[in-house]
């Protein structure tokens, strides 16, 4: 390399601001839509016209503000606790109620309230040498990253393949004297479905162990849809026995992306989460959350975000989702060949197909290629493979043409036939253990499957998702990790 040459991002020259700025678009254009109501994952829309001015503008009057230190910059602080406050009232906490002393942190995600959540309730019990966390088995794979990263074994209580939902009994029974933790969703990710939270919240009260609420995905979506009259199960502060709860801003709160809530019952709940340490030469370090140094972008976008909506905004954006997933559960019933997973009680509809005819992989494949992407998920244990929507408000215009859409894939899914996989592959894959996976191996792979030679992930994904589908999650895992590996590598 010479100190003239230009390698990725960073020019031997300077560039014009307004070329970057069509570099960044020309790449961008690649993206799926993040806007428009096509993208069931990923994204959360509420097609409010001016909002996404507004929440970037914010971001930046505070994205070079470090969330390091509070008292150096109260504007962040400020607006960390109004969030914090806002989120503890929407989930039953705050001020007259059965919850008054709530506190709470802002993170930059689900994943990382989570792990916090497992950490304080990790740290909470250092008389054990070897902790433990009960999940049903729906909770979201951030639990078992947070069992991994903190070294505390995860006990996954099976759900009942048609309520989707674990048994509390079950809950009560995997309940050892080592747990620290017990789980609940509301609702899960995958399917939608809230947990029966009232039960479990119980069950772990009456162990002595702490209760999380994983609220990330819906906690800012349920309130509001029962607020409108939809049957929503208890989930939050107001059931007893409820230590903490995570929602995400960045997911049903519509704000940019970066920014999660995670409150405890009450300070000393949270006490354990805190990271401090004064034992070297520069700043005592006290960090609440996993990042030291943090933006104020993400935390001001959100600020503004719920200021700008208001509970008007969110009321009506709610209505709009709900009548979307309507629209969107009517037209997997008028297809045929389609089921249901679940009653779409929330902002998710899944769907499944009992049909050996109809793919699943291969319809999401015609949908993607109709402009409509989903998100296909796995088999698992008694599960079957599933097609997963997130919905957002920015569907519902959108919803009138989603039936003809799938109708017309579902024809095509039917008339192209199953995904085949080259017969080595599928007996490969379920064959092969992840140890046995070596680098050549991978790379012929994913030769075959059309994923080498940085062409990234192709259009058409159903022949590896067959595969995968038909190895074991420990080789799924292995599989996707030397693949995403391989889309990993220095742009020279
Ligand atoms: C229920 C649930 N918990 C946790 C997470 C993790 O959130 P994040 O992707 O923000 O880390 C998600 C993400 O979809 C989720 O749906």
């Amino acid at each position: 390399m010479t100190d003239t040459a230009d390698v990725g991002a960073l020019p031997a020259r300077g560039m014009p601001a307004p070329d970057v700025l069509d570099e960044i678009r020309a790449l961008r254009a690649a993206d799926r839509p993040t806007h428009g109501g096509r993208l069931f994952a990923y994204v959360y829309d509420p097609g409010v016209a001016g909002l996404d001015e507004l929440a970037q503008a914010a971001y930046a009057e505070s994205a070079h503000v470090n969330g390091l230190d509070p008292t150096a910059f109260p504007s962040l602080l400020a607006m960390e606790n109004a969030l914090v406050a806002a989120a503890a009232r929407l989930l039953g906490g705050g001020p007259g109620t059965g919850a008054p002393d709530v506190v709470g942190s802002v993170t930059s995600g689900g994943t990382e309230s989570l792990l916090l959540a497992v950490k304080a309730a990790r740290d909470a019990r250092p008389d054990l040498t070897e902790p433990r966390i009960v999940a049903p088995a729906s909770a979201h794979a951030a639990f078992a990253k947070a069992a991994h990263y903190l070294r505390v074994a995860l006990d996954t209580v099976p759900v009942d393949p048609v309520t989707l939902r674990p048994d509390v009994a079950a809950v009560a029974a995997a309940i050892r004297p080592e747990t620290v933790l017990v789980v609940a969703s509301a609702p899960s990710y995958a399917h939608g479905v809230v947990d029966p939270v009232t039960g479990i919240a119980a069950v772990a009260q009456a162990a002595g162990v702490r209760c999380h609420v994983d609220a990330c995905f819906g906690g800012w979506a349920l309130p509001w849809l029962r607020r409108l009259g939809a049957p929503v199960p208890p989930f939050d502060f107001a059931v007893p026995g409820v230590t903490s709860i995570s929602v995400d801003l960045h997911k049903y709160a519509y704000a940019p992306k970066g920014v999660s809530v995670l409150l405890h019952r009450d300070p000393a709940l949270r006490a354990p989460q805190f990271f401090a340490y004064g034992d070297w030469p520069g700043y005592t370090m006290v960090n609440p959350v996993i990042a030291s140094t943090r933006s104020g972008g993400p935390i001001a976008a959100a600020y503004a975000t719920l200021r700008h909506l208001g509970e008007d905004g969110y009321l009506r954006l709610a209505a709009a989702t709900r009548d979307a997933v309507a629209g969107l559960a009517g037209a997997v019933r008028a297809t045929g060949g389609l089921r249901l997973m679940a009653e779409p009680d929330t902002t998710v509809v899944c769907f499944t197909s009992d049909d050996p005819g109809l793919d699943l992989f291969v319809l999401v494949d015609e949908l993607t290629a109709r402009g409509w992407h989903t998100q296909p998920q796995l088999t698992y244990a008694d599960l079957p493979a599933s097609v997963h929507l997130t919905v957002t408000a920015a569907v519902a215009p959108r919803v009138a043409e989603f039936g003809p859409a799938l109708a017309e894939s579902v024809a095509a899914a039917r008339a192209a036939g199953p995904a085949v996989l080259p017969p080595e592959l599928l007996a490969l894959a379920g064959s092969l253990t992840p140890e046995a996976l070596t680098p050549e191996l991978v790379a012929g792979l994913a030769d075959g499957l059309g994923l080498a030679g940085g062409a990234g992930v192709p259009d058409r994904t159903a022949v590896v998702n067959t595969l995968l589908d038909a190895a074991p999650a420990r080789l799924r895992e292995r599989l996707l990790a030397e693949f995403v590996g391989l889309l990993q590598r220095p742009a020279w």
